[in-house]
């Protein structure tokens, strides 16, 4: 099954190519066949399906790489007493997890696949999943294994808040993770999360989760700075994380530590969105050599947005950010944050994952906020929308 995506008015590659004008790109049997000028397609594209772009623009898929969309209940009230003056805290996790546990495998199996064809929808090809609103074995281990149902990007996440049983025992509860938890989730996980922050985990059980982890071969990523200064970047950087997400609030140290590393920053501006907290100043952070993507962080906490296109908005309008860094961080610098490089570029070999836009350029995702520009998806070379 081959297609020819042609009259491409400006293709974002995120390869060596660069941007291409009046270009064109060959798809076939799931990977980029060819990518160039629309004047020198191949002769004679056999059997293949033409799709006349008319001048608008292609894009990579977008690679969302932190998400927390296997979950129960609802917290639109927490969102509307917030607008009202209130302060988000990370202990609103628990009534989720209430309602998580409550919740059947086929009601949680629904609630994703519904945020999922959301995501499609919208442009966004691949998706990382976090577990971590079940903070017992067998709920956590039900989660991994939704997520895994549907993205190789699977992320146990059983240390995102100490859980109310444990209250005060917060040493136990890291051993019950890093012990029966992690046995239960591990085969079914790539990687392994935690949230380093007061009021979650300390660095010390910050390290032994990470650690545990990483002995039985899960990666580590991890959610640090969001609700102040802490020590999770320098913790994430030590470990070779692939990733630490948040950076709300991070100290000069930390920028030296990450622009110093291979581990990138996943900024999330759904969240200093949807809690009124301070966007981090991106501008400063690329100047200073730190490697930046954008996720998400779908979840009904902090940030119930699934649009990559408005966060690349909020990290243009609020964030210093050029829409050409916006859409790279949320393409190249989410596969980059997942250790992917079969996606989040348009090139000879890769997964044909790409994004045809109702407009001329990617400008107009952070020009026309809130607008569907999204024309067609294709994922693995096949026309999902
Ligand atoms: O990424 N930081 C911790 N976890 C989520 C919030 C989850 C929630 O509030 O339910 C986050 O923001
Ligand atoms: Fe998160």
């Amino acid at each position: 099954m081959r297609t020819l995506i042609t009259n491409i008015g400006e293709l974002t590659t995120n390869a060596g190519s660069g941007d291409l004008a009046d270009a064109a790109v060959l798809i076939d049997h799931g990977r980029i066949e060819w990518v160039g000028p629309a004047d020198d397609v191949p002769a004679d594209p056999e059997g293949c399906e033409e799709v006349d772009a008319r001048g608008r623009a292609v894009i990579p898929g977008f690679v969302d790489s932190h998400s927390h969309i296997v979950f129960g209940g609802d917290r639109s009230a927490e969102f509307e007493a917030r607008m009202a003056g209130q302060k988000y805290a990370a202990g609103g996790i628990r009534s989720t997890v209430a309602a998580t546990r409550a919740a059947s495998d086929d009601e949680l199996r629904a609630g994703t696949r519904r945020l999922l064809d959301e995501m499609l929808a919208q442009g966004t090809t691949t998706v990382e999943i976090k577990s971590g609103y079940g903070l017992d074995v067998e709920t956590e281990k039900r989660l991994v294994r939704l997520a895994a149902e549907v993205t190789e990007e699977v992320t146990f996440l059983g240390a995102h808040v100490v859980p109310a049983e444990y209250a005060d025992r917060g040493d136990e509860y890291v051993d019950l993770v890093i012990g029966e938890m992690l046995d239960a989730c591990a085969p079914h996980a790539k990687w392994i999360d935690v949230f380093c922050e007061t009021g979650a985990f300390t660095l010390p059980q910050s390290r032994r989760i990470l650690e545990a982890g990483l002995a039985r071969g899960l990666r580590p990523r991890v959610h640090a700075s969001q609700l102040g200064p802490g020590d999770g970047v320098r913790l994430a950087v030590e470990l070779g994380a692939a990733s630490v997400d948040h950076g709300t609030y991070l100290t000069d140290a930390d920028v030296a530590a990450l622009a110093a590393s291979d581990t990138v920053l996943t900024l999330l501006p759904g969240v200093e969105f949807s809690t009124r907290q301070p966007y981090p100043d991106a501008r400063a952070l690329i100047d200073g050599g730190v490697t930046v993507a954008l996720a998400c962080d779908t979840n009904p906490g902090s940030s119930f947005t699934s649009s990559m296109s408005f966060c690349i908005a909020l990290a243009v309008r609020d964030m210093g950010m050029t829409t050409a860094e916006a859409v790279w961080a949320a393409t190249a610098g989410g596969a980059q944050a997942l250790r992917r490089d079969d996606i989040g570029v348009i090139a000879v070999g890769k997964r044909a994952d790409l994004v045809l836009l109702d407009a001329p350029s990617r400008v107009h995702l952070a020009y026309r906020p809130g607008v569907p520009l999204i024309k067609h998806v294709w994922k693995d070379g096949v026309q999902v929308r």
